[in-house]
């Protein structure tokens, strides 16, 4: 669909305020670019599969600048510092000065390195977030964190910065496979759940139009996301405080993707079985009830996301989960529920009750 009216909101940054624009058929809209980047020259980042799909679109409606592309392969074992190091060295034999602007266009591999390149090219320069993943338009291109990964651990050189703007297409997810979609979607309910019980209840409501990706109700979900994003990050941009609770589930999940393996599991199949998780601790620890356990476990489910964890075993979970950034001043903590649709963090869980969510991943 194209030309239908788009959503727009702000996240709140002060002088680095920037907006959010969410609909179908927008990524041609040269007027949603910020009117000071008129004219100035672009480097396009995008990928193998991606570039196909959309950057003829993206290049065709940039007139008026100069438009180069550098097609990035595909994955994360490519979110590398070799990846970075193209995109610079690309930017410099282009002899782009400080006034060029980095779009990225794909999902949040291609968002955080090329965001993370425009934070250090010239100690900085504008960048745009094209996501066009469910998970990139909900969260990745949101809020500023870039990264690339180090052999010792994921997105463990980064840096916080804002992109000038975010322009999700929300046609782009017509093309995005099934199982990508449905991570995507893990990343909805995280919202709905962890943060907004009225977002969750209407999640339910519209389970069926969002696994058909009906437009008007995608457009809804991203948005009401992006609006809950927003607002986090201009209360706690770097993470001091309540930003934590995005994590929801991810402390769980990140010891999924390590124990199995980057890749086998996608990140949003690994942060659904890492709600659920994070459920069951909360209902041991009284602070959420069975019936609220199982509401979510439903629409995960209707979302054909995981329930359960992979049989990597309890104990090298909890090991996996030592290691995870979420441990500060050597005490484990994690987001756990607060009832459905609120959370809080704690650093108090008794070890005998995570041991006892953990073994759902010790080997039948
Ligand atoms: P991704 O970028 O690898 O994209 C998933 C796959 O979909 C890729 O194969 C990609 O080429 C393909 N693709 C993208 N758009 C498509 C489209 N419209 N049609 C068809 N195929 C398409 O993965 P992702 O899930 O978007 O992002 C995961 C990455 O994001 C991780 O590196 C993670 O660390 C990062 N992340 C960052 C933040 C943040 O706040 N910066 C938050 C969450 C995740
Ligand atoms: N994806 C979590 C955050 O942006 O903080």
């Amino acid at each position: 669909m194209t030309g239908a009216v788009h959503k727009t909101l702000e996240v709140g940054l002060g002088d680095r305020s920037y907006p959010i624009h969410v609909g179908p058929g927008i990524l041609g809209d040269a007027t949603l670019i910020p009117a000071d980047l008129a004219g100035r020259d672009v480097l396009i980042v995008t990928n193998a599969t991606v570039a196909p799909l959309y950057l003829d679109r993206l290049a065709g409606a940039l007139s008026g600048h100069r438009v180069e592309s550098l097609v990035l392969p595909d994955g994360e074992q490519f979110k590398t510092l070799t990846s970075f190091t193209a995109i610079i060295d690309r930017l410099a034999d282009l002899g782009y000065h400080r006034d060029a602007v980095v779009m990225a266009l794909g999902g949040g591999v291609i968002g955080d390195l090329a965001g993370f390149a425009a934070a250090c090219y010239q100690r900085g320069i504008a960048f745009v977030q094209l996501p066009t993943t469910l998970l990139a338009q909900v969260d990745a291109a949101v809020g500023g964190k870039t990264a690339v990964n180090h052999a010792a651990g994921k997105n463990l050189i980064g840096a916080f910065y804002q992109p000038r703007g975010v322009i999700a297409d929300t046609d782009t997810l017509d093309t995005l496979p099934v199982r990508e979609y449905r991570a995507g979607l893990a990343e909805v309910v995280k919202y709905g759940a962890g943060l907004d019980a009225a977002f969750f209840a209407w999640l339910e409501d519209h389970r069926d139009a969002l696994s058909e990706r009906r437009t008007p109700v995608l457009v809804e979900a991203v948005i009401r996301c992006c609006s809950i994003k927003a607002a986090i990050v201009a209360e706690d941009e770097r993470e001091a405080g309540c930003r934590a609770l995005l994590n929801l589930g991810h402390t769980f999940a990140h010891a999924i993707e390590t124990g199995t393996g980057y890749g086998r599991w996608l990140h949003g199949e690994a942060v659904a079985a890492g709600m659920v998780m994070a459920a069951d601790l909360s209902v041991r620890l009284g602070s959420l009830s069975e019936a609220e356990a199982a509401r979510l476990r439903s629409l995960l489910e209707s979302f054909g996301l995981p329930l359960s964890p992979p049989a990597m075993g309890g104990d090298a979970m909890l090991e996996l989960m030592g290691m995870d950034k979420k441990v500060s001043g050597g005490r484990l903590h994690l987001v756990l529920f607060d009832g459905l649709g609120a959370s809080l963090v704690r650093a108090d869980v008794p070890i005998t009750e995570l041991k006892a969510v953990l073994a759902a991943s010790d080997p039948a």
